[in-house]
C-alpha cells in the first residue's frame, strides 16, 4: 500500500480524493491539518502532536448494506493502537473511541457507491497522541491516558500497522461496553431514555424503550450514554 506523509494539509480526507481515479489503496498522513473536518459538518482540532490519517480503500464486492464494516474496522484499529500503549479503550457508538471517559479519537468516513456495492471509502482517523488538549475538557490524548509521553510518530506507525491487519465484527463488539446501560435518545423532536441492547452488523443500535425493541441508525438519532 502506498503511504504518503505531509507536514501540513487542509484535510487528509480532502487531499486523498486526488487518488479516487486509481484503484490502489493509499494512506495519507499529516503532521497538522488547517481544515480538519469532523462528522456532522463540525471542524476537528488538528494541531501538532496528533495523528491525522486518511486511508482510501477500494473494497472488493462489499455490498452497500455492509458498509458499516469499514467504520467498525477503523474503530478497532484505533482501539488496538490504544491497547498497544497500555490504555483500556471503549467504542462510543458509532464512531468515537474513548479512554478514561473522554474522547481519544474521531473517525470520518466518506463512501462512494456503485449500484449495490461500496466502490471506495475514505477512512479519516484523528487520534490525540501528544497534542495539547488543555482547552478541551472532553478530550484525552494517548499520552494523558497512558501516563507517559506517546510520540505522534509512534502512534501513527502503530495505527497504520493495525489498520492494515483485518478485523472481525466480534472484535468491534468487544470494545462496546455500554450495552445494558440507559442512554438518552434524541430522535427528531422526541427525547427519551432507553436501554441499549445491541449493535447490529449493519451498525444500527438496538434499543429497548420499555414498549418495544427497535433498531436506530446513527444518522437518525443522537444519544447520551452512561446515564446509569
Ligand atoms: C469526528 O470526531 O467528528 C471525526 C473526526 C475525524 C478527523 C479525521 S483527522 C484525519 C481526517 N481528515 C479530516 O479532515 N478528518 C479526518
Amino acid at each position: 500500500m502506498k503511504i504518503e506523509f505531509l507536514d501540513t494539509v487542509d484535510s487528509t480526507n480532502d487531499y486523498i480524493r486526488r487518488y479516487l481515479n486509481g484503484s490502489e489503496n493509499v494512506i495519507v498522513c499529516a503532521g497538522t491539518q488547517t481544515k480538519g473536518r469532523g462528522t456532522k459538518g463540525r471542524s476537528f482540532l488538528s494541531g501538532e502532536g496528533g495523528v491525522y490519517l486518511s486511508a482510501l480503500i477500494f473494497p472488493d464486492a462489499l455490498p452497500a448494506e455492509n458498509a458499516f464494516r469499514v467504520m467498525a474496522h477503523a474503530a478497532v484499529s484505533v482501539c488496538r493502537t490504544a491497547e498497544a500503549f497500555g490504555i483500556d479503550p471503549q467504542i462510543k457508538w458509532a464512531n468515537d473511541v474513548f479512554a478514561c471517559g473522554k474522547k481519544l479519537s474521531g473517525i470520518l468516513i466518506e463512501n462512494g457507491f456503485s449500484g449495490k456495492f461500496l466502490k471506495w471509502s475514505i477512512v479519516g482517523i484523528g487520534v490525540n497522541a501528544e497534542n495539547d488538549l488543555s482547552e478541551v475538557d472532553t478530550a484525552i490524548s494517548l499520552s494523558q491516558a497512558a501516563g507517559r509521553n506517546v510520540p505522534a510518530e509512534q502512534a501513527r506507525e502503530k495505527l497504520i500497522e493495525n489498520f492494515i491487519m483485518p478485523s472481525s465484527f466480534e472484535e468491534y463488539l468487544s470494545y462496546i461496553r455500554f450495552l445494558g446501560q440507559t442512554v438518552r435518545v434524541t430522535e427528531g423532536v422526541r427525547e427519551y431514555e432507553a436501554t441499549a441492547v445491541n449493535v447490529l452488523a449493519d451498525g444500527r443500535l438496538e434499543i429497548d424503550d420499555g414498549k418495544e425493541i427497535r433498531a436506530l441508525s446513527a444518522a437518525e438519532i443522537s444519544f447520551r450514554w452512561g446515564l446509569k
